[in-house]
């Protein structure tokens, strides 16, 4: 399960967003250690008080597409685009692998 996950994601990072170097893509452990920095925000389930949706059990594809919209700005939320311009392409791989990992709420 975890294999395939990581095999995916580097099969979609390459793909998707033309990775010249496949890092060490989608490490669901440290994923789940970057996410602490998440959670304040995107609690499980989402926070329809405050407008932030659930990410839990986000297609890895979706995650990179969005997250990689926030980072060039093409995507607008001040918030969101400041955290993902400081994610490199492994800490963004590694958290699309463990946010696709959890259970969707
Ligand atoms: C300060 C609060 C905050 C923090 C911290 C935060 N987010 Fe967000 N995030 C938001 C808000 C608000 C939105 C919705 C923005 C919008 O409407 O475009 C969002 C949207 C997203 C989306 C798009 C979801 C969708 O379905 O469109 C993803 C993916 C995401 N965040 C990932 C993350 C990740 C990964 C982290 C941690 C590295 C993180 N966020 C940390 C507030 C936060």
């Amino acid at each position: 399960m975890r294999y395939l996950n990581m095999v995916r994601c580097i099969a979609v990072a390459g793909f998707l967003l033309g990775f010249a170097h496949a890092a060490s893509a989608g490490d669901v452990e440290y994923g789940a250690y970057l996410a602490a920095e998440c959670a304040s925000c995107h609690r499980a389930g989402g926070d329809d008080e405050r407008q932030i949706p659930a990410i839990a059990g986000l297609e890895e594809e979706t995650f990179l597409t969005v997250m990689q919209a926030y980072k060039s700005k093409t995507l607008e939320n001040i918030a969101m685009q400041t955290i993902a311009s400081g994610l490199d392409e492994e800490q963004l791989a590694a958290l699309a692998a463990y946010f696709a990992s959890l259970p969707t709420e």
